[in-house]
């Protein structure tokens, strides 16, 4: 029976040393739900990193031993490779590339070189997994070398790969100095997806400057492999946002809130802390709307929750910073002995008390500079039982393709940003339940299951032509 292995740079699970003692946390992310039912089933596992440096192999084994009562394979990395290979390539060198932030961008051989073994790591761990002719199926741009790798060793073996994040013009990628070999890594797959055409177009952009191959009708033929390019934009579990928002528990953390703001609006803002989020653009932005519409000076708060982060890397250390800077100096200018302008958590937050936020608040700020999808609207939207709520999406979210009835704006306007949040907040309520009951259609059907089943199915058809390719 062939099986399927799942392979990301990190598990769905979590393991943490807390005062010496290891802790297990399992994933509230859309991946990980919406994988749960393949890499669960009999004889298929989730490889990828636990998200910790092990200290000796008796720690190793016993890592190793609980997650495999999950069916999840750990990749250890060595603190090096944390450095040189999480920190610095990935995410010091293709995600400021990526997100088109190329000013923050380090171009380290010793960083590509760590890459480039820990791809390998994470193949040598997954062919420990993989018959002949599994599938294998990839994600995101820490392991973009994986697919080739893969192949080499595997070649009858069925793979895929998705990318979370956005994928840039070429005029970005040509200015890496590994940027063929990276094309030439994905293109080990049989099926490569994007959340978005424009990604896609990008994609093939690059391959066609760099490798010289050229794609029609979503077939790209290179060499003797011929691969199918195709866009799958990524849902979330609504089902389960619906059930949070409307469970007891959200209801009394809501209440709660709501004693403490009192009268006062709440307009929501929830990111991991990423310069790609635009979380300072959005601060200033708040900033003016309370300048410029005096009126709302004690009538709104801006609740802002922001996630630790990758916070050994330079540029998340400095933006963190800098918000705190600004939520201070906001907070100072503006508050009133009852009223605190921005309620300001650096926390993550588990996902009812989550729920909670989503229903309480009116307004939702998802206003990136770039991002691949943005799961945050979407939760938003499924978390609105009374159709009411304003959602305000950056343009350059790849949501934004999707979610038409929010109030776009391009994040770079700080104007427009303030104009949409008074917009938002002075919405009639029938345009309200209009937009936000057309949003939900959408969200609700195509949910991370539809998402996880329209890839899957694409990837067996692609290995399926593949084979009848092969015998013409
Ligand atoms: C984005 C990426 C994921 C990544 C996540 C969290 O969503 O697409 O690949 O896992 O951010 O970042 P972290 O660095 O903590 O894994």
């Amino acid at each position: 029976m062939s099986r399927t292995i799942i392979v990301s740079n990190r598990l769905p699970t979590k393991v943490q040393r807390t005062e010496d003692v290891l802790t297990f946390q399992s994933s509230e992310g859309g991946l990980a739900t919406g994988l749960g039912s393949i890499y669960r089933q009999e004889g298929n596992v989730w490889v990828g990193w636990p998200g910790l440096f092990v200290e000796d192999t008796a720690e190793e084994e016993y890592v190793r031993e609980q997650l495999r009562q999950d069916s999840m394979v750990p990749v250890f990395l060595t603190e090096a490779e944390i450095h040189d290979f999480y920190e610095g390539f990935s995410n010091s060198t293709l995600w400021p590339t990526f997100h088109y932030f190329p000013q923050y961008a380090t171009y380290e051989p010793a960083h590509w070189a760590a890459y480039v073994a820990v791809n390998e790591k994470f193949c040598q761990a997954v062919l420990a997994q993989a018959g002949p002719d599994d599938t294998i199926w990839v994600h995101d741009y820490q392991l973009l070398l994986l697919p080739e790798m893969l192949r080499k060793a595997r070649p009858e073996a069925t793979i895929g790969f998705f990318l979370h994040i956005p994928f840039p013009s070429y005029e970005l990628i040509r200015v890496l100095p590994w940027a063929k070999e990276l094309m030439a890594g994905v293109l080990g797959a049989d099926l490569i997806g994007f959340h978005t055409f424009g990604f896609m177009r990008h994609f093939l952009s690059a391959v066609s400057h760099l490798l010289g191959f050229t794609a029609q009708n979503g077939r790209l033929e290179a060499g003797d492999r011929s691969i199918l390019v195709d866009t799958f934009p990524m849902g979330i579990d609504y089902d389960r946002y619906v059930e949070a928002a409307a469970s007891d528990t959200a209801r009394e953390h809501e209440a709660t809130y709501r004693q403490v703001l009192g009268n006062t609006r709440a307009i929501l803002s929830i990111d991991r802390l990423d310069y790609s989020k635009g979380i300072a653009q959005r601060l200033r932005a708040f900033e003016l709307l309370l300048l410029r519409y005096p009126e709302w000076r004690e009538q709104v708060s801006l609740i802002m929750v922001v996630v630790p982060s990758r916070d050994q890397v330079a540029q998340y250390a400095a933006l963190k910073e800098e918000i705190d800077e600004l939520v201070g100096r906001i907070n100072s200018a503006y508050r009133t002995m009852r009223w605190t302008p921005i309620h300001y958590f650096y926390r993550s937050f588990p996902l009812d008390e989550l729920a909670s936020l989503y229903r309480l608040a009116e307004v939702a700020l998802v206003t990136p500079m770039r991002d691949g999808m943005n799961l945050v609207a979407k939760e938003f939207v499924a978390s609105k039982a009374d159709h009411r709520g304003v959602l305000i999406l950056s343009e350059r979210a790849g949501a934004a393709r999707e979610l038409s009835d929010a109030l776009i704006i391009n994040p770079t306007d700080m104007h427009q940003l303030t104009e949409a949040m008074h917009d938002a907040l002075v919405m009639p309520e029938p345009e309200q339940i209009r937009r936000m009951t057309a949003m939900q259609k959408l969200v609700g059907q195509y949910n991370v299951f539809a998402w996880t089943k329209l890839f899957m199915d694409r990837l067996a058809f692609s290995k399926h032509r593949q084979h009848t390719l092969d015998t013409e």
